[in-house]
């Protein structure tokens, strides 16, 4: 598998925060100012863990957008509408294909349930983490939904677009370890993940295990694009605030990543 490499070559790089490499369309930024503060503790873009590490917050036509370590988060990215019109779409998806509780490769059942629309789903047991074309019960994925590719066509401007719409859900405990997303065949695509619902404690650490992390609350509504030195950087969620959001009625946090796989 290839490792690291990035194709910068197409796209406009807008920020200058260590070299990183963003997908964003040409143009589309050019009314960008910095904010003079940064986000207050306690708002929608309340940031925790170590302070003083490289971070950007800029103001633009598709919102308020924090960098950090490459990862680039437009919080409120979708409003209330928006959410629920993506819940609707997406109640069809986990009706065809119903949320499984994967383990991992070393026997452990994740806290996190997961389906996935698209020509190819992200799946594990045993056997190891990897794309499956179809479901475990043995049906084609759904298709991703129209309102989550516009998503993509937004934030990224490519013309390609993603094969899989991974969908995690975390109900009250559920959390995500560390991880970096590498099971994809090319990591010059950006990964592009949306948080709907309860308010999620998202964790970035370096391209290499270990070091000092960073945390950002994900609420709903929030797009986060992982490219150029952001793709193969480790992540998880460390934890959710339970019924913190009314959109799903049972309480709980929906993150879609949306990958190129091949
Ligand atoms: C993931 O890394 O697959 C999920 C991240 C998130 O839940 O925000
Ligand atoms: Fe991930």
């Amino acid at each position: 598998m290839t490792r690291g490499r990035t194709r910068c070559g197409a796209q406009t790089p807008i920020i200058v925060l260590s070299g990183a490499c963003t997908f964003q369309r040409p143009g589309v930024y050019k009314d960008r100012k910095p904010l003079l503060q940064p986000p207050k503790p306690g708002s929608l873009c309340e940031l925790s863990g170590n302070p003083g590490q490289a971070r950007q917050v800029t103001e633009g036509k598709l919102g308020m957008r924090i960098t950090l370590r490459g990862f680039e988060i437009f919080k409120g990215r979708l409003d209330a509408p928006a959410q629920r019109a993506l819940i609707a779409a997406l109640r069809p998806v986990l009706q065809a294909a119903p949320l499984v509780s994967p383990q991992t490769p070393y026997g452990k059942a994740m806290s996190v349930r997961m389906t996935s629309a698209g020509a190819v789903g992200w799946y594990s047991d045993r056997k190891g983490y990897r794309y499956m074309p179809q479901h475990p019960q043995g049906t084609a994925w759904p298709d991703i939904p129209q309102p989550v590719l516009d998503i993509w066509d937004d934030v990224t401007g490519l013309e390609r677009r993603p094969d899989c719409c991974l969908v995690n859900y975390y109900g009250e405990g559920a959390r995500m370890g560390l991880h970096q997303d590498k099971d994809e065949a090319d990591f010059s695509w950006p990964v592009v993940s949306v948080s709907l619902g309860d308010d999620g404690l998202f964790r970035i650490g370096n391209r290499t295990p270990g070091g000092s992390t960073e945390s950002i609350w994900l609420t709903s509504g929030d797009v986060v694009v992982m490219g150029g030195e952001a793709r193969l950087a480790y992540h998880g969620l460390d934890r959710i605030r339970f019924k913190s959001s009314r959109l799903l009625s049972k309480g709980g946090r929906l993150n879609l990543t949306l990958r190129v796989t091949s």
